[in-house]
């Protein structure tokens, strides 16, 4: 298997190392060979380093602030202290990319079966382009840390960003300053089914 499978773990303590543009480069572009739906491409990348990352994580504190008076995610309360987690992670990581779904059609109206079927495969072609991303991050020496934690404050991080659609998830980038043990996985006959 790719050592880049069995070794990728995911980093919540940075270096300030800065990264160089090169390699964040190289990991949109993997990121960008994914495959996709239809071969929509349904991503747009907003590369958030220094003062606007700074803005980008004040955006996503007022939106976890907001979010314990008026939930959007009510039923996800529990998780929230967590976000907060996530947010300090943020912070500490050299560079936060932010994918956006321009494609997306937005939490405010409930969709068709027909828009949820191209919901879901847009969400798979994202998923491929994050691997992607977080595996060659591995590669390049280089800690991620996938992120979808952005959800509590989808609508002001949406308002920072600017930009039309969605935001799917974010990816925080970074020298690693710890070396986190594998996280427990499902054993192979637990997960797999075979039919002969
Ligand atoms: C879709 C998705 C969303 C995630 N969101 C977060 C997050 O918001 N905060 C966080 O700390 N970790 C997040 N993670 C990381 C997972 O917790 C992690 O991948 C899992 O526990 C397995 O650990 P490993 O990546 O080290 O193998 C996310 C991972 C995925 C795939």
């Amino acid at each position: 298997m790719l050592p880049a499978i069995t070794d990728r773990r995911s980093i919540r303590k940075y270096r300030d190392t800065p990264v160089k543009r090169q390699m964040v480069e190289e990991i949109l572009r993997a990121g960008m060979l994914a495959p996709s739906s239809k071969n929509r491409q349904p991503w747009r990348f907003i590369v958030a380093e220094g003062r606007a990352k700074a803005q980008s994580l004040a955006a996503m504190e007022r939106g976890l602030e907001r979010e314990k008076k008026q939930p959007l995610l009510p039923q996800s309360a529990q998780h929230l202290e967590a976000a907060r987690h996530t947010l300090r992670i943020m912070e500490q990581a050299p560079v936060v990319i932010f994918v956006v779904n321009p494609l997306g059609i937005g939490m405010n109206r409930s969709l068709t079966v027909e828009e949820r079927v191209y919901e879901l495969c847009n969400a798979q072609s994202i998923g491929a382009a994050l691997e992607n991303m977080s595996l060659t991050a591995f590669d390049l020496g280089l800690g991620s840390l996938w992120i979808c934690d952005t959800y509590f404050a989808q609508e002001e991080l949406m308002g920072w960003l600017g930009a039309e659609g969605e935001l799917a998830a974010a990816m925080a980038v970074g020298y690693a300053a710890e070396s986190p043990q594998a996280r427990p996985r499902k054993k192979l006959e637990d997960a797999v089914e075979w039919r002969i």
